[in-house]
């Protein structure tokens, strides 16, 4: 009786886990994302400076970006098609060694970024600055191999997808645009934004003889295993929260955790159970077998004596 009853809560389990690993193996190209989605960040159509990105005066060009930086076997040499966008509206132009403020596209199309970005556009007026925006590889309009479905396709497509070929994109692209605008005494800022951020300062101490500095924004350059406390982030917030005042708040939140923790350990318990259960359930279905044949061989046994 006990058993019987413990069946449908097994069921939920084991239905609970397909759904999990069906939704898990459903999303077919979700690469994870460092950077909050786009859409949870302000996007005020009043704000100046974002709009002013949305303008005319943007241009956008496409470079042939070397496929392989770090192999000089043939197909190394094969291009892929980099998206880049600059706005030129307040560069005080190549003769007046106006800087370059380099963005360095992270894990999402440059489009995206472009509607969310204010930092360049907002400081270039005063440095007379050349606005550079550079896609990351394998996102929005610089995938190789034509399509993600390609790209993604096995290892060696895979395989240069990686943040080494990444910054050494922009080292290339960034001296091509020296070239193509004379622009040969322009210093370059490399900017971005946690991954992103990540790769400006890399590209820093990688090319320093491209970029006289970067600015890293939100990056956790440090904040790989055993390098940075694992919960730095948290404390670091909540120390933030506690200094606003909003601590009743985030204590709260602390208490759904732990809540949430014990919920998680007892339904632990609660699948170990069912896994014992289940293995006392199959035992007994043994049992019930053997029963059963030595029964069925009594009665054909019988059977036999009878017609005998
Ligand atoms: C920049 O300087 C060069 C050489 O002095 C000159 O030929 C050229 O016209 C200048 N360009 C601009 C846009 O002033
Ligand atoms: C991956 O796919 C490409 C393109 O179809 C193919 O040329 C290459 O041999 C494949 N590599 C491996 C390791 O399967
Ligand atoms: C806490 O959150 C509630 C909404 O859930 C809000 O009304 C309240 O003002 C917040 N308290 C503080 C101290 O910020």
């Amino acid at each position: 009786m006990e058993a019987r009853k413990s069946i449908p809560s097994k069921c939920l389990i084991l239905l609970l886990l397909l759904i999990f690993l069906k939704s898990v193996s459903g999303i077919p190209y979700k690469i994870p994302r460092l950077t909050p989605p786009i859409k949870t960040m302000s996007r005020d159509p009043n704000n100046i400076l974002s709009s002013s990105l949305l303008t005319k005066d943007l241009k956008t060009y496409f470079y042939k970006q070397t496929l392989d930086h770090f192999n000089y076997g043939p197909q190394s040499y094969a291009t892929i098609k980099q998206k880049y966008v600059i706005n030129f509206k307040y560069w005080g132009g190549a003769n007046s060694s106006s800087p370059i403020f380099a963005y360095l596209g992270a894990e999402s199309p440059l489009a995206d970024d472009l509607q969310s970005l204010g930092f360049l556009s907002a400081n270039a007026p005063h440095f007379k600055a050349l606005q550079v925006y550079i896609e990351h590889r394998y996102y929005g309009k610089s995938v190789p191999f034509g399509t993600m479905e390609e790209a993604m396709k096995n290892e060696s497509t895979r395989g240069y997808f990686n943040s080494a070929q990444a910054i050494a994109d922009y080292a290339e692209l960034l001296i091509h645009i020296k070239e193509k605008f004379s622009a040969q005494n322009s210093p370059i800022i490399v900017i971005g934004a946690s991954y992103g951020g990540m790769l400006a300062s890399w590209f820093r101490l990688k090319y320093p003889h491209i970029a006289l500095g970067a600015l890293a924004a939100s990056a956790p350059i440090l904040y790989f295993d055993n390098i940075t406390p694992q919960n730095g982030y948290y404390s670091i917030v909540t120390k933030d929260f506690k200094e606003e005042n909003f601590y009743q708040n985030v204590s709260h939140l602390e208490d759904e955790n732990r809540k949430l923790v014990e919920q998680l350990d007892e339904h632990k318990v609660m699948v170990e159970n069912a896994n014992g259960e289940i293995g006392r359930l199959s035992a007994e279905v043994e049992q019930e077998k053997t029963k059963y044949s030595n029964t069925k061989e009594k009665l054909s046994l019988a059977g036999w004596e009878r017609r005998l």
